[in-house]
């Protein structure tokens, strides 16, 4: 450390900080490794514990979550946060143009821009200086709930702007106007989770991220995965802003706000229509519940005013309808691999933007009972996207009163033992482990890709193999013979010669691969990785405590509960036996001090969208293996890992010659390395 100006070094170190986090998280395109910001960090916190009298809300440390709050404080906007008038066709466009242009013959001229209309939490954020000070909700407009310490938890919200030197002048009071959301991926792993673990799930992001903001504990708020898009400038105090929509989008992009891409500005309004009509909302990572079309220059855009809430300058471009009504005909219940009981409503076909939906997920028994949603009701359903469909709730004013209220069943729809929903969960468990419907799940997650990898073993083929009583357990696979497989229907010599040999062939793959086969709640393939890298077989894992497991780190006592539990069941302990016996009992060298792993020495770069790994998980890979990931490609890197849609890192790898690997290349790397 710089003894002579140790406040000076920890500025810098702060800048650097607030740099490194906005290409990880706003652009998606770190330069440094997690490492080398993690060290930053480090560096950061021992520097403020060391200096209490220096930490500022501003500092990158303070996103973790303060402490809860009794109530929200209000919040007195600084103007009106205006609303949005919507059109639901080409023609109400072209209604909204013709009535602004008899206003001022400026409209003729103007360009517009478009964006998506996004479907999450309207915020105001304000900043003095470039600090971010409050942030607050919409409210009714004129007065919102001060939610400061709950944004302030949003990794992608700059705490102090520019983020970078060198950036656009800030005015001294600046208010920014955007979403909160979640992105759809986000909100489909955050539902798994939670399913996983017995609790309730939520209904949709945006409800979701709204209810994360409403939380007044933010470090709740803090273990949300939210977002936040920007696309307004409110008010200001001393200071230029831009006067137009499409320099206020570049502004705030430049001074390191995340700004929705895919906004676009263009000449006449017809284009504008084109662009709507074409926009597929299921191609956003986000929820949009339509387009806006905005009048490029802001000064018209102000002398236009408004109508009641809606300012003249904009609208809405609202999609068609994704929320229709039609008839529940039944519930019916699926068995997961856990053995989570999850009902799913069975419905009259009916269509929403295009697509035929027969069935909705219920979400659980209790949202059920909560809504009141009876058999025979109609019932709203809505489709946003990619997320899957699911019940609004009943129409409670067109029930005739042939309606039957639902009731959870007692016992198992797939094997008929008694079912169990334990006093703190909401789920409902069979708990059968010989359960046919959790063995074919079971079988399916078994022989799936990031597990064992059985090619030629889908899920149909899966349910034949159970319903002719030829596996009960997940060991029994290995017993088929060819001429069990010949009898059943659609099998011929090479089909069934094919399936023994990847069967065969699976014998051979990595611990760490079987121990995610297994399918142990909450163990996935990292949480698989990290365990194979510390145990040396099943045996090893399955002596371990539940605090060894949890000191492990990443492992919380829930899911070392679970491997611990798992590991005591007899069924498992004696489908294990089988296994062994049949030679499925692959061994990994115990990641003690020093001992050789098969990507020691090598250095990766990660770019693009790999096709099963995310970044956390590709990156966990490499480093469980004994590589090291960094940011950025140099001449020193090994090679690039390389997915989908790279990015510079890729052109940069080319110039220097640096090999590159798919993920698949990478996995038979380690695989190859290992042996
Ligand atoms: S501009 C005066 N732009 O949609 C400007 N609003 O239904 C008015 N919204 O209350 C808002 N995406 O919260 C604007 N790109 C976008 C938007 C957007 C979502 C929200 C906004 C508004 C609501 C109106």
């Amino acid at each position: 450390m710089d003894a002579e100006n140790p406040k000076q070094v920890y500025e810098d170190l702060k800048s650097q900080i607030r740099y490194h986090n906005y290409r990880y998280y706003v652009l998606d395109d770190p330069v440094v490794s997690d490492f080398e910001y993690d060290q930053m960090l480090k560096q950061l916190e021992k520097i403020e514990a060391q200096h209490p009298d220096w930490v500022t809300p501003d500092s990158p440390s303070q996103r973790a979550g303060a402490e809860p709050q009794d109530k929200f404080e209000k919040v007195v906007h600084p103007v009106p946060i205006l609303s949005l008038a919507n059109a639901y066709d080409p023609q109400g466009l072209r209604d909204w143009f013709d009535r602004i242009s008899k206003l001022d013959e400026r409209v003729g001229k103007t360009e517009f821009t478009i964006e998506p209309k996004l479907d999450g939490l309207t915020v105001v954020l304000r900043y003095d200086n470039g600090v971010f000070t409050q942030g607050a909700t919409r409210g009714n407009g004129v007065i919102g709930e001060d939610i400061t310490a709950n944004l302030r938890t949003i990794n992608v919200l700059p705490l102090r702007i520019p983020v970078q030197p060198g950036g656009p002048a800030v005015p001294e009071v600046l208010y920014v106007r955007g979403e909160a959301l979640i992105y759809k991926s986000d909100f489909e792993n955050l539902n798994q989770l939670l399913e996983e673990a017995g609790e309730k799930t939520y209904l949709n992001p945006r409800n979701t991220a709204a209810g994360s903001l409403r939380q007044l504990d933010p470090r709740i708020t803090a273990q949300r995965p939210l977002k936040l898009l920007v696309y307004a400038i409110v008010a200001h105090r001393n200071g230029e802003i831009p006067t137009s929509q499409w320099e206020t989008l570049e502004y705030l992009r430049a001074l390191g706000f995340p700004v929705a891409a895919s906004s676009r500005r263009v000449a006449t309004l017809e284009d504008a229509i084109q662009i709507c009509m074409e926009t597929d909302p299921g191609q956003f990572a986000y929820e949009l519940d339509g387009m806006v079309i905005k009048l490029n220059d802001l000064a018209l855009s102000a002398d236009l005013g408004v109508v009641g809430k809606d300012p003249r300058g904009a609208i809405a471009y609202k999609f068609p309808a994704e929320v229709v009504s039609t008839k529940l005909v039944d519930i019916g219940v699926n068995v997961g691999r856990t053995g989570v009981l999850t009902p799913y409503a069975i419905l009259d076909p009916v269509e929403i933007r295009g697509a035929v939906i027969k069935q909705a997920t219920l979400h659980n028994f209790d949202y059920i009972a909560e809504t009141d949603i009876r058999v025979g009701d109609r019932v709203m359903v809505k489709r946003a996207g990619e997320v899957i469909p699911y019940i609004i709730g009943p129409v409670v004013d067109a029930r005739d009163g042939t309606e039957k209220p639902y009731v959870p069943p007692p016992v198992c729809p797939s094997c008929g033992e008694p079912v169990v929903n334990p006093p703190d969960e909401v789920a409902y468990y069979c708990v059968n482990s010989s359960c046919p419907a959790q063995l074919v799940r079971n079988l399916e997650h078994f022989v799936s890709q990031g597990a064992m990898d059985i090619v030629g073993l889908g899920i149909n083929t899966v349910q034949q193999l159970v319903d002719a009583g030829l596996l009960t357990d997940l060991a029994d696979l290995y017993h088929l013979s060819k001429n069990q497989l010949l009898k059943l229907e659609g099998f011929k010599e090479k089909k069934a010669e094919n399936l023994i040999a990847s069967i065969e062939a699976s014998k051979s793959q990595p611990l760490a691969r079987l121990i995610n086969a297994l399918g142990i709640r909450g163990v996935g393939e990292v949480a698989a990785q990290d365990l194979a890298a510390r145990y040396h077989d099943l045996d090893a894992l399955s002596q371990a405590s539940a605090e060894e497991i949890e000191a492990i780190g990443g492992f919380g006592p829930s899911i070392a509960e679970n491997i611990t539990e798992w590991f005591a069941s007899p069924d498992n302990q004696a489908m294990l036996a089988k296994l062994r016996a049949s030679g499925v009992w692959p061994t990994a060298e115990e990641k003690t001090a020093g001992g050789p792993r098969p990507l020691d020495g090598l250095t990766f770069v990660i770019t693009g969208t790999l096709p099963s790994l995310s970044r956390a998980e590709a990156k966990n890979l490499i480093e469980t293996n004994g590589g090291k990931v960094t940011g950025s490609v140099s001449a020193r890197t090994s090679y690039l890992l390389l997915g989908e849609d790279p990015g510079s890192k890729f052109d940069k790898a080319r110039q220097l010659g640096v090999p590159m690997l798919s993920e698949a290349d990478l996995q038979q790397l380690i695989k190859d390395k290992a042996q």
